[in-house]
């Protein structure tokens, strides 16, 4: 019988109690072995609530327990789950996390110390939720030369961006829709800003090209400059808005990578990635496009990926998988500005200033359109190639377009 410990007993931590609990016997036949809650760690107190029995408040009672074999990290941030996670490895316990801002900045120094106690570090659900990505890139896609991952990568901002456009919802209402949903983090912030998929792309970056990015340097712009203009120009262009992490190589040993809103072009099946779904691409030099679909947040989805890590460590205890990636070395991050795209600009200005800084633009408009503004689709430029060309515009929305 495997015991484990829950510490976090928000969204994702109960909803890991409840699938373990739920879904026992499937769960003990696919770990060969019996997984049965013995703690759950968090500050506060629930009374009535059906795993009351279970709450601790003191990290040292699990740490000092040695019939606890895995601890599962739902807290989230990166202070005291940072502590837990080395103090729980250090204890001879695996960890299992869904904290993509621990492992995104961490995760390198943590899978070393698993690596040293033989033990496991998994964190298949810090990105995409409950799709599995993380497994399928570092083992069924293994054969191939990954050069490029993109996608949907965050639930909140696709929630709310898919309820702007379906049902002219307003962004504050769409956004308290996500919260009440449990789709968005504590600080709904990291969500809007775009800082939640900049720590996803760096993890699915480090694992598809092998090098370590650090979030801090990735440039992220969230959805907070979406209006709803923009999304009536773009479905003229035939276009959805989708907030997109994209990673690339850029050279033999440089990468570079970037999360921002795009156009996507509705002939792609990003496209039709709505709502709280997050779909997922990744380009093989073998296997070419995969895409990879499913709920990418929430209590439940996020679960299902938790406790397929905690099967893996109960069941692997002999033979440690590793997924792993090395330190990148000096110049390996590239600036994402000189990565080259077509370009959704709307701008206050004349026809004569588009006419002088661009050779040929493809415009649109709308019933209702802003008398003082165009909206045009550029042809293929690298960022800063753009903005200069555009510097005498008063741009109002400049994004690129993923054709
Ligand atoms: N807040 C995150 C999202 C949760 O909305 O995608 C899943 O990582």
């Amino acid at each position: 019988m495997a015991k484990i410990a829950i510490c976090g007993y928000g969204t994702v931590g109960s909803g890991v109690a409840e699938v373990i609990t739920e879904n026992a016997d499937n769960i003990a036949r696919n770990a060969a072995e019996e997984v049965e809650i013995k703690y759950i760690l968090d500050t506060r107190e629930f009374p009535g609530d059906p795993f009351e029995k279970y709450i601790v408040h003191d990290f040292s009672i699990i740490e000092k327990d040695p019939e606890v074999s895995i601890v599962i990290e739902t807290i989230g941030g990166t202070k005291i789950a940072y502590e837990f996670t080395k103090r729980a490895l250090l204890a001879g316990k695996s960890v299992v996390t869904s904290n993509k801002e621990l492992v995104a900045t961490k995760g390198h120094e943590l899978i070393a110390i698993a690596k040293k106690n033989n033990l496991n570090y998994l964190f298949e659900a810090s990105v995409g939720g409950g799709i599995p990505i993380i497994r399928p890139i570092t083992q069924c896609l293994a054969a191939n030369k990954i050069d490029e991952v993109y996608g949907i990568l965050n639930g909140t901002t696709n929630y709310i961006l898919t309820e702007m456009i379906k049902n002219n919802a307003s962004f504050d209402d769409a956004l308290h829709q996500a919260q009440s949903n449990g789709y968005a983090e504590l600080d709904p912030t990291a969500d809007i800003e775009g800082l939640d998929a900049a720590r996803k792309i760096c993890i699915l970056s480090d694992l598809c090209f092998g090098k370590h990015v650090n979030p801090a340097d990735v440039r992220a712009e969230g959805i907070r400059g979406v209006t709803s203009a923009d999304v009536e120009y773009a479905k003229r262009l035939n276009c959805k808005i989708k907030l997109l992490g994209r990673a690339l190589r850029t050279g033999h040993d440089t990468a570079t990578a970037y999360v921002a809103p795009h156009l996507v072009s509705k002939s792609s099946l990003l496209s039709n990635v709505d709502g709280v779904m997050n779909g997922i691409v990744v380009h093989g030099n073998a296997l070419g496009n995969t895409m990879f679909y499913g709920a990418g947040a929430g209590k439940r989805p996020t679960a299902s990926a938790v406790v397929a890590d905690v099967i893996d460590a109960v069941k692997h205890v002999k033979a440690r998988k590793y997924l792993d990636w090395d330190d990148a070395p000096a110049g390996y991050f590239t600036d994402s500005a000189y990565v080259a795209s077509r370009w959704y600009v709307r701008a206050a200005t004349s026809l004569q200033q588009i006419g002088w800084a661009f050779d040929k633009v493809n415009f649109v408009t709308y019933p209702g359109a802003a008398a003082d503004e165009y909206a045009f689709a550029t042809d293929v430029y690298d960022e800063n190639t753009v903005r200069k060309l555009t510097s005498g515009m008063t741009v109002r929305s400049m994004f690129r377009i993923l054709d």
